[in-house]
This record gives C-alpha cells, sequence and structure tokens, in this order.
C-alpha cells in the first residue's frame, strides 16, 4: 500500500538522519524559516520505535477485546503532546499535519487553554453539563455572543449549537426541511392530517421531500447525513437511504491557469446538471427542499471549486425555492485563510444555514430568521452543544485574533503548497494536482491508479498525515502551523520521494 510505503519511508529518513533537530542542515530550502513559535511547541519530530510502537500495539489488543480498533493507528500520551506535536505512548513525537480529522484549532495543550481550565471560576461550566435548550445558565447568552456570534457568516445573527458535525448537519436539514414546508402551506400551522400521518411516517405529515446533494461529498455518518454522504461505500454500505438527487461535483484539472476554459465548461456542465435534478425531483414529487455543499470537499477527495460555481449555484437555489446550507464543518475556523471558507467566494446574497464542528470545538450551525423553526422542541436534543466548548472557543478566538493566526495560515499554506508545486515538479511520477487554499491543501500520488483502495490514513512515524478520496494525501495541520513547520515536513517528504523515485 502507497500509505504504509510513505509511512516506511518516512520512518527510514528519520531515523537515518537525525538532523531534524538541526534545523540548519535542511535540504529542501537553502534556509530553514526562523522559529518563533511560543515556546510551548517541541523543536521537532523525536521517535524512538516504529509506529505503532509495543505499548500501543498492547492497548490495540486490549481494547480490541472490548470494541473494533480496525482504525486505531496508536495510542496517544496527550499530557505530553505540544503545539503542533502529537506523542504516542511509546513516546515517539510527530508532526501532527492532520490534528485529529481536522479538529484542533490551537495545537495540543495551548497555555490559554489549560489556564482557563486552571481558573475557579469556570469549575461549574467544566463540571455542570446543562440541557441547553431548556435550563440554560445565566451566562449563555454572552457566551455565544463573544464565541460564536463574534464569527457568524455574513448575512446570519442566528446560532444553534449542538454535539457534532453530523448532528448539526441532520438538524440543519430539518430546519431546511420544516421552513419549506411553512412556505409551501404559507403557515406554520399543520393540518389534523399532517399531524396524524407524521406518526405513521406517511404523507402528507412526512412529506417525500429531498436535499440535493454532491458526489464526492462527505455531510456525515447519522441516517439523515449518509443520505447526502457520496465519497466512500464504507460509510453507506447495509444503511437504507433517500431517493435524493445526487448531482456531479466539478473535477478540476490542474495546474488551474492551464485548464481555465475546461474547469470553466465542467462547472457549467455540473451546474446545469444541478438544475435539470431540481426539477426531476420536482416532477417525480420530491421537491428539493435545500442543497447541501462542502466548500472544499474533503474526505472526497479535496475537490475545489471556483467562487463562480459556488456564486451559481446560490443563484439556482434562488431561482428554484430551495435553501442553501454551505456544510463548513471542515473547512471553518481559519484553516483556508479565512475563518470561513466560503468567504472566498464574495456571495452577494448570504447562504440560508452555515454547519460547523471539528476547529470550532463545539458543533452547529448558523441560519438565517426565516429558518429557525417557531416551534419549541421541533430542533431539539438533550444537551444541544456544551457551554464549556463555547469558553474554550472564546480563548481560541481571543488567540487567533492576538496571534494573528489566519495571516500565518496564509503564509504557512503558500510554504507548503508551494513545496508542493516544487516536489510535483521534481517527481511528476509520482506526484500530481498539488492544490489548496491556506493549510488545507492536497496532493495525489499517481500510484494509487494501482491501488483499489488507498482511502485510509497515511500517519508515519514522524509526520501524521491523512488520505482523502481514492489517491490524495490531505494536509490539515492546526492553526499554529508555521512556515518553518511545513520546511520541516518538506524535508522529509524530499527525502522519501529521493528514496521512492
Ligand atoms: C464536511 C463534513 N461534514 C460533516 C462531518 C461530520 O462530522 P462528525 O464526524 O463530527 O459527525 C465531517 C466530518 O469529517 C465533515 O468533514
Amino acid at each position: 500500500m502507497v500509505s504504509s510505503l510513505i509511512s516506511r519511508q518516512l520512518a527510514l529518513s528519520l531515523h537515518k538522519n537525525l538532523w531534524l533537530s538541526a534545523p540548519a542542515r535542511c535540504r529542501y530550502v537553502s534556509k530553514a524559516a526562523a522559529k518563533t513559535q511560543a515556546d510551548f511547541d517541541y523543536d521537532g519530530p523525536s521517535m524512538k520505535t516504529s509506529v505503532p510502537g509495543p505499548r500501543s500495539q498492547e492497548l490495540t489488543k486490549q481494547l480490541g477485546e472490548m470494541q473494533n480498533v480496525g482504525a486505531v493507528n496508536f495510542f496517544c500520551n496527550y499530557e505530553e503532546s505540544r503545539g503542533n506535536y502529537l506523542v504516542d505512548v511509546d513516546g515517539n513525537r510527530m508532526l501532527d499535519l492532520y490534528t485529529q480529522i481536522s479538529s484542533i484549532p490551537i495545537g495540543y495543550n495551548h497555555p490559554a487553554l489549560l489556564k482557563l481550565m486552571a481558573n475557579p471560576n469556570n469549575l461549574s461550566t467544566f463540571v455542570n453539563r446543562p440541557a441547553l435548550g431548556i435550563l440554560p445558565p445565566e451566562n449563555f447568552p454572552d457566551r455565544l455572543a463573544e464565541s460564536l456570534l463574534s464569527v457568524a457568516p455574513s448575512g446570519m445573527t442566528r446560532v444553534q449549537t449542538m454535539a457534532c458535525g453530523s448532528c448539526s448537519n441532520e438538524n440543519a436539514f430539518k430546519s431546511m426541511f420544516i421552513w419549506y414546508k411553512n412556505k409551501e402551506r404559507g403557515h406554520s400551522t399543520p393540518s389534523n392530517e399532517d399531524l396524524s400521518t407524521c406518526m405513521i411516517n406517511q404523507v402528507p405529515g412526512c412529506p417525500d421531500l429531498s436535499i440535493l446533494s454532491f458526489m464526492g461529498s462527505f455531510h456525515g455518518r447519522t441516517m439523515g447525513c449518509l443520505a447526502t454522504t457520496h465519497s466512500k461505500a464504507i460509510h453507506k454500505l447495509d444503511i437504507p437511504s433517500f431517493d435524493w438527487p445526487i448531482a456531479p461535483f466539478p473535477r478540476l484539472q490542474y495546474p488551474l491557469e492551464e485548464f481555465s476554459r475546461e474547469n470553466a465548461q465542467e462547472e457549467s456542465r455540473c451546474l446545469e446538471e444541478v438544475e435539470d435534478l431540481i426539477v426531476k425531483w420536482r416532477q417525480k414529487g420530491k421537491p428539493v427542499a435545500g442543497i447541501v455543499v462542502e466548500p472544499i470537499q474533503a474526505e472526497g477527495g479535496d475537490n475545489h471549486a471556483s467562487p463562480d460555481f459556488f456564486r451559481s449555484l446560490r443563484k439556482i437555489t434562488r431561482k428554484h425555492g430551495c435553501a442553501f446550507h454551505v456544510d463548513e464543518v471542515q473547512t471553518g475556523g481559519g484553516t483556508t485563510g479565512k475563518f470561513w471558507a466560503h468567504e472566498h467566494w464574495g456571495l452577494e446574497d448570504p447562504a440560508d444555514i452555515v454547519s460547523f464542528s471539528k476547529k470550532l470545538l463545539t458543533g452547529g450551525y448558523f441560519q438565517r430568521d426565516e429558518l429557525q423553526a417557531n416551534e419549541p422542541y421541533r430542533i431539539f436534543n438533550t444537551w444541544m452543544g456544551d457551554p464549556s466548548k463555547n469558553l474554550f472557543l472564546s480563548e481560541v478566538l481571543n488567540v487567533i485574533r492576538r496571534e494573528n493566526l489566519l495571516e500565518e495560515v496564509t503564509r504557512s499554506g503558500k510554504a507548503l503548497l508551494n513545496g508542493l508545486y516544487e516536489l510535483q515538479a521534481q517527481y511528476p511520477g509520482i506526484l500530481s494536482r498539488a492544490r489548496g487554499q491556506g493549510t488545507f491543501c492536497a496532493v495525489d500520488i499517481s500510484w494509487a491508479h494501482h491501488q483499489n483502495s488507498i482511502c485510509k490514513t497515511y500517519h508515519s512515524k514522524c509526520v501524521i498525515l491523512g488520505g482523502c478520496g481514492e489517491r490524495s494525501i490531505r494536509f490539515r495541520p492546526a492553526l499554529i502551523f508555521k512556515e518553518y513547520h511545513a520546511q520541516i515536513f518538506l524535508n522529509i517528504f524530499s527525502d522519501v520521494l529521493a528514496q521512492l523515485k
């Protein structure tokens, strides 16, 4: 497998070259970027065993007696992990470019977050987890205002917190359906027939509405979300689903400058298909209530589309009366160089719903006023989020602002992407389609053409990477990833490629 090959080579490279602790010997760039990281970060990777090491293997066996451990890479020592480095239970310290599936905003054990934990005034927020929908704490409105609402996407003043990404999308879909039905009825009062039929899963109470999604998308693994997830069969196999329309997502050719005409044609083709599907599903009696789309299809292979594509998509939703849901679960929180990836589009007419989780620490979604259900308990669950996560998020946002992390992301993302461009020029038989926005970057590995499935994690012994799509490596470092971290990675990667050539 390419993944394990790369892992092994990365490890060999590290074992043979203990230069990582001596940045002056970098060979990818003539000069390593100066280190200015706050001193809670480590200097570089450091390996003691192969990965998974003996202790990890022991624990995997132990856990395997309790649950499926097929996806476990290794066990971690979170006490010792710091900044951009994840330490495992065998004492290996790895540069983390995957950050727990893109969910660590400012690195491990950030001092600002540890300080929050040590503040006795915050104790009750950590100890008592309320049922927020019925018994919120006194400071909850203020907490929301200083955390989530301070980064609300344009056009949105309302936010609903949830626990995870899937749960956020699942409830966002419900909001779109409720909104659509109210629009159709002209009011929000259901008929007696609506009320009785919904209890037995029949129309009109459970209407035949649909959500349009894109091939290659990932919106979660719960039942409703899964009907809009089309990245890998393993997620969907054996689970009943809805007959909802699936449009093609543009497959852009790289380098973009060379294929602008072809890419524009490809995007037009996909947009035409979207409109056709909306019309077809209306004729089938399953009108499209909303369209859900990721700004960059992540799990499905880091597939990008142009701002033009998304602006046109927004216009199509308006034309056909569907809601426009932008799933920023993976792209949100600054990783593209803007806090929300969809800010890159320059939308004149903002989205109706923007969902989030991961780097935001809490799940949830922003919505336009008209999308909010009027009645209580229609969008509801026991916890509806967790106020302690809002507390952390406020501090994360302070750090992002204080340390200008969005600018850092733009800088380090440029260094990473330029490095990938250079390596792909050097190794055209191995690497292709380097692409990215901020540090949200990816590159394809061509051997994968000969592999059936390499959609698994590319973690290695000194650098932790993730895979996506059929043959891509995705980079998802924390926002504190600096240019010199990019150089450390590129040096290692360059060595690996040289050995594989
Ligand atoms: C774009 C997107 N939406 C939704 C989800 C689901 O989030 P969760 O795994 O928290 O349920 C993910 C998870 O990777 C995602 O990337």
